[in-house]
C-alpha cells in the first residue's frame, strides 16, 4: 500500500461480497496525509459528485434543479457540483442553521441559493416537494436523530425519476475516543462539547438502511460501506492534530496539558488507530448511497412504499 494514500476497501450493502471501489480509488493521489488535508470533507464531497457523475451517468445538468441538503459554512458538496456542472440550472443549499449560511453567503460568491430549513421537518421544505431533480447531501446524515424522517423528505422532495445521492458516515474512531475519554471524570468534567449518546447507533449498516429506504419507495442504485484509513506521518503530527481537531472542547488547564495530549493519542491507539505499516491513523466507515424514485410506471415494482 502506498503510505500516502488511504486504503479504501468497499463491501457492497446488495450482497456481493467484497470488492474495490475504483472510482473513490482514482482520487486517492489527492488525499495525502492527515495533516496536509485541512479538509477532508472537500475532498470526499468532491470525489462523491464524481462517483455520481459515473454511477448515475450525469452528463449535460443544464435542465436540473438540485438541492444540497445540510449545505455548511464552505458549502463543500453544492460547491462540487458547480465545478464539475458549471452550466446547472440551479443549487438550492439548505441548512437547518442560519448563521451557517450567513457566513456561507459572506464567503462565497456562487450561484447556489440558500434556504434555511430542516430536512427532517417536512413543512420547512413543503414549498420544494416534487420539483427537485436530484437531491445530494455529504456527511450530514450521521447527525440526525430522524434518519428515515430525513431520507422520507428527500423522496417527497424528488420528482418522479429524481435520484438522490447521500454520503455519510456509520463508524467513526474520533467518537469511539469521544466516548472512552469521557469514562475519565477528569475528562469530562472539563468537556464543553456537543456529546449525544447511540449517535452512531450499533448493528445498523446498510443492509439496514437499504431496507429503509426501499420502504419509503427509492430504487437502490447502490448502497456500499467505504472503510476509510487514513494514516498520519508520525506520531508526533498524530498528537497535535487531534488537539487542533476537538482538543479545543475541552477545558483542560495548562499544566494538565500534556498528559491531556498523551491520554488521548493512547486512547487512540487503544482503539486500534495503527494502519498495516504502523502509522497512527484516522478510520472511519462512510455510507454511500445512490438512489431513485420510481417513475409512475415503475412505482408498482417497488412494494410497500410509504414515502408519497
Ligand atoms: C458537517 S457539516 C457538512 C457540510 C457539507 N455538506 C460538507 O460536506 O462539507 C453538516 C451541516 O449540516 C447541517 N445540518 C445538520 N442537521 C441538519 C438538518 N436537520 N437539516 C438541515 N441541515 C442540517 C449543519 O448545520 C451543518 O452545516
Amino acid at each position: 500500500m502506498n503510505p500516502d494514500c488511504p486504503s479504501f476497501t468497499l463491501t457492497s450493502g446488495l450482497g456481493s461480497g467484497s470488492s474495490k471501489c475504483p472510482d473513490f480509488v482514482s482520487g486517492c493521489d489527492k488525499i495525502l496525509k492527515m495533516e496536509s488535508n485541512p479538509s477532508l470533507h472537500e475532498i470526499y464531497a468532491g470525489l462523491f459528485i464524481d462517483h455520481c457523475k459515473d454511477k448515475f451517468g450525469w452528463q449535460d445538468l443544464t435542465s436540473d434543479v438540485i438541492m444540497d441538503i445540510g449545505l455548511g459554512e464552505k458549502g463543500n458538496c453544492g460547491k462540487a457540483i458547480l465545478a464539475k456542472f458549471p452550466d446547472v440550472t440551479s443549487i438550492i443549499g439548505v441548512d437547518g442553521n442560519p448563521q451557517v449560511l450567513h457566513k456561507f453567503k459572506q464567503e462565497s460568491q456562487t450561484k447556489i441559493q440558500c434556504v434555511v430549513a430542516d430536512i427532517e421537518k417536512r413543512n420547512s421544505l413543503g414549498y420544494y416537494e416534487g420539483r427537485m431533480n436530484k437531491v445530494v447531501s455529504t456527511n450530514v446524515f450521521h447527525q440526525l436523530m430522524e434518519k428515515e424522517e430525513a431520507f422520507r423528505n428527500m423522496y417527497r422532495l424528488l420528482k418522479p425519476g429524481g435520484e438522490a445521492a447521500v454520503l455519510f458516515i456509520i463508524k467513526s474512531i474520533s467518537y469511539e475516543w469521544l466516548t472512552e475519554m469521557l469514562k475519565n471524570t477528569k475528562w469530562k468534567d472539563a468537556y464543553r462539547g456537543y456529546y449525544e449518546e447511540n449517535l452512531y447507533k450499533g448493528g445498523f449498516g446498510a443492509d439496514q438502511y437499504k431496507e429503509m429506504v426501499e420502504k419509503i419507495g427509492f430504487q437502490v442504485t447502490e448502497c456500499s460501506e467505504i472503510e476509510r484509513v487514513i494514516p498520519y506521518p508520525s506520531d508526533e503530527i498524530c498528537k497535535e492534530d487531534l488537539y487542533e481537531m476537538n482538543g479545543k472542547n475541552f477545558m483542560i488547564l495548562p499544566d494538565l496539558l500534556e498528559e491531556f495530549k498523551e491520554e488521548r493519542f493512547q486512547v487512540l491507539l487503544k482503539l486500534g488507530a495503527r494502519d498495516a505499516e504502523g502509522s497512527p491513523c484516522f478510520r472511519y466507515t462512510h455510507l454511500s448511497l445512490l438512489l431513485v424514485k420510481p417513475t409512475e410506471g415503475s412505482v408498482s415494482k417497488t412494494k410497500g412504499k410509504t414515502g408519497s
